[in-house]
């Protein structure tokens, strides 16, 4: 049997503008409309109500109003900035009760996507054989710059892209139209819309309410505008309808959204690297801030509210790697990849394509020993706190002319901001594992001379850290207020800024080798996936393999929009356990217990419960349904899409993916990638009954 890399069931992220090349498979698993129903340059279709929410979620229009449903998650930020001690909207949630009381949140964005087309004769114009890389390279920047300058128009708000699709085979445009005026409406209290926390994160069984409100305003023609108290709430061309009816397994489910980034056809030597190398490490790594940091969250609430977000970021990341390393492992994806890549070379023999897995596997050996020592500085020497503060106070409030006076009003911001979430105690043990860390897992010829001189004089990181702390003025508010306008030295002569300035001078030049060694690599992977394709069409024609051919094949996610469709579907996690698809407020009354903070649950929710005030929004059993998982192919980015029927009806909103199934960026096995929803109808329940805001519900159309 001949291994090919093609899309297995339920697999794949496509091109909304080339889905009529699989509308039919799509409703053969129980679609019932039409590719032009899921994009049109024509006519009104489900794409005018998907947008890209904060270039790096999605979000989608829920009434003829403007009115925007993402995740909680993706509203963070915003919910954040407007929250204080009086008003703690991350606390108790928020909820407009007229337009007036609409939050307005600068910088905020939403972007839909006008149109997308192919235009890769365009881009490549001028492309000739003998040209090398860095050639090519500049190439393709000019031929886009002319032709984004040609469609963009700040006026009317249009932006666009030019995105290279299987690693510049291929080239599309893609003209968005951006609004700029978008209003907080409402978001549920943190108890709800991040309940299970960490502890949750990438899990399954899921019971996160993980949704907010926003909604987009326009001026009075609709057309993007910054804001103005005199602009009006925007009239989208297609909104979704509700479906109420409920989710079976087995139901179809389509995904509309822009996921981030995934790696598909990397060679084998790329995934070994990535879960026997990288991942490992990073997770070790972060496994030792984490333990401090629980440490001394668990011992007061002041430190657990200042680490909260900073322990998101770095335990988000971390568990999904777990995911990743584990599934790779347990798909054995990198032997898989082997086997191909030998049946790749025997066909290639004699073609263009002779000597190519050789070449790739070679570059990425290169690659991996200077990665290896990024991957390494971003995780210690850059997750120093102290060193990031001085690095930020040094780009931002000093001036490059030495006969500049400091800036104290922006160093004024930066201390406070700093400040307000920074715990000394935590940063010295990170520094001092992490560097313990450091010593003991890079080569004694790759560390940096700094480096090696500092603990041989300290005899420990501890000691090392102590020494520094004696002088430093980057972890002591006061010193940092009473700097003047003339005390640059202070902030420079510095141990801290030290350590900053001489651990990034020792990993630049490995930044730049990474950067030569991916351009070749990006040539070399362009062939590759041109070969990849051929063999599959080959193969194929040979009746050897997945009669597909490259038609299965689907281009990595790029933050771009795209089609992922599969169906409501438990699953197995490992012997002896299966997981339904569904989860039910039941099961939040479970885990609910005040004693422990992610699943301490409002008041009013415990009273809906045992007065069953559910209203319309239960299940057959009569319990509101809070989450569900199916088998749709997403990624990072997808947070926020909407989850929607056969009918092209919303039935639930994208958030999440069970950790098991964290490999599907690079491999995706459908026996365990599942994404996670919210079910629209615990949505509308907390709407209606715990925020009791229904003119909300008034706004929007329901359909059975
Ligand atoms: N895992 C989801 C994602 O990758 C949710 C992250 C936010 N939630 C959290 N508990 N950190 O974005
Ligand atoms: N939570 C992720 C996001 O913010 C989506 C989860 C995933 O990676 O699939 O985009």
């Amino acid at each position: 049997m001949i291994t090919a890399i093609q899309a297995k069931a339920d697999e794949g992220m496509w091109l909304p503008s080339l889905i009529s090349q699989r509308i039919e498979d799509m409703q053969a698993k129980g679609f019932r409309l039409d590719a032009e129903d899921i994009y049109s340059i024509n006519q009104a279709s489900l794409k005018d109500a998907v947008v890209m929410f904060a270039r790096g979620c999605s979000a989608e229009l829920i009434s003829p109003e403007g009115l925007l449903l993402t995740n909680h998650h993706c509203g963070y930020a915003q919910i954040q900035k407007h929250s204080s001690v009086e008003h703690d909207y991350l606390k108790d949630g928020f909820w407009a009760m007229s337009r007036s009381e609409e939050l307005p949140n600068e910088g905020l964005t939403v972007s839909f996507l006008e149109r997308m087309e192919d235009v890769t004769p365009v881009i490549l114009k001028g492309y000739e054989e003998s040209m090398s890389e860095s050639e090519r390279v500049n190439l393709v920047r000019r031929n886009s710059d002319e032709l984004l300058k040609s469609v963009t128009d700040e006026e009317k708000g249009l932006r666009a892209t030019v995105e290279a699709l299987y690693y510049g085979n291929q080239y599309f445009l893609f003209v968005y139209r951006e609004y700029k005026d978008i209003r907080l409406v409402g978001a549920p209290p943190s108890s709800i819309g991040k309940f299970g926390g960490e502890t949750d994160n990438w899990m399954w069984p899921r019971h996160t309410g993980d949704f907010s409100l926003f909604r987009i305003y326009a001026d009075k023609d609709n057309n993007p505008a910054e804001y103005s108290p005199e602009n009006v709430p925007f009239k989208p061309k297609k909104y979704f309808k509700i479906s109420t009816a409920g989710v079976q397994e087995g139901d179809f489910t389509f995904i509309y959204g822009f996921p981030g980034s995934t790696q598909e056809y990397i060679h084998s030597e790329g995934v070994r690297y990535i879960s026997e190398i990288s991942d490992p490490h990073k997770v070790a790594l972060r496994s030792l801030r984490l333990d401090i940091f629980n440490k001394h969250m668990a011992a007061s609430q002041d430190v657990r509210i200042k680490y909260s977000t900073k322990k998101a970021r770095v335990a988000n990341a971390w568990k999904k790697w777990q995911g990743e390393a584990g599934g790779i492992r347990k798909m054995k994806t990198v032997e898989t990849k082997k086997k191909f890549e030998a049946d790749f070379t025997e066909w290639a023999k004699g073609t263009e394509y002779e000597g190519l897995i050789e070449k790739i596997g070679d570059l990425c050996r290169e690659m991996e020993i200077h990665q290896y020592l990024i991957d390494y500085y971003i995780e210690t020497a850059r997750s120093f706190e102290a060193a990031s503060f001085a690095a930020n106070i040094g780009r931002y409030c000093i001036p490059n002319r030495k006969d500049e006076p400091v800036d104290l009003t922006k160093l004024k911001k930066h201390t406070d901001e700093f400040f307000k979430d920074y715990y000394l105690p935590i940063d010295k043990e990170c520094f001092i594992a992490l560097m313990e860390a450091f010593d003991k897992n890079i080569d004694i010829e790759d560390k940096p001379d700094y480096f090696k001189a500092k603990m041989a004089a300290h005899g420990s990181a501890e000691a090392w850290i102590e020494d520094m702390m004696r002088s430093t003025v980057y972890v002591d508010r006061e010193r940092m207020n009473a700097i003047g306008e003339s005390d640059r030295e202070i902030l420079e002569n510095d141990p801290v800024k030290e350590f900053y300035v001489k651990m990034t001078e020792w990993i630049i030049p490995h930044s730049v080798k990474v950067q030569q060694i991916s351009q070749d690599l990006q040539l070399a992977y362009r062939d590759y996936m041109r070969g990849q394709m051929e063999y599959a069409d080959a193969l194929a024609a040979e009746g050897k393999g997945p009669a597909e051919g490259s038609k299965a094949f689907y281009p990595d996610a790029n933050l771009t929009l795209r089609v992922a469709y599969g169906n409501i579907k438990g699953y197995s996690p490992s012997d002896g356990i299966y997981y339904r698809p569904s989860s039910t407020l039941a099961g939040i009354i479970e885990k609910d217990n005040p004693e422990i903070f992610d699943y301490n649950i409002p008041q009013s929710l415990r009273d809906l419960y045992a007065t069953r005030d559910f209203g319309r929004w239960t299940d057959a059993s009569g319990e509101v349904p809070v989450c569900f998982i199916a088998t749709n192919h997403t990624s990072g980015g997808n947070s926020g899409s909407p989850v929607i029927n056969a009918d092209g009806n919303l039935i639930g909103i994208n958030f999440d993916r069970v950790w098991e199934g964290t490999m599907s960026d690079i491999d995706f096995d459908p026996d365990f990638c599942r994404n996670i929803s919210l079910d629209v109808r615990y949505v509308l329940f907390i709407i209606d009954k715990l925020a009791n805001a229904d003119h909300l519900l008034e706004e929007m159309t329901f359909v059975e």
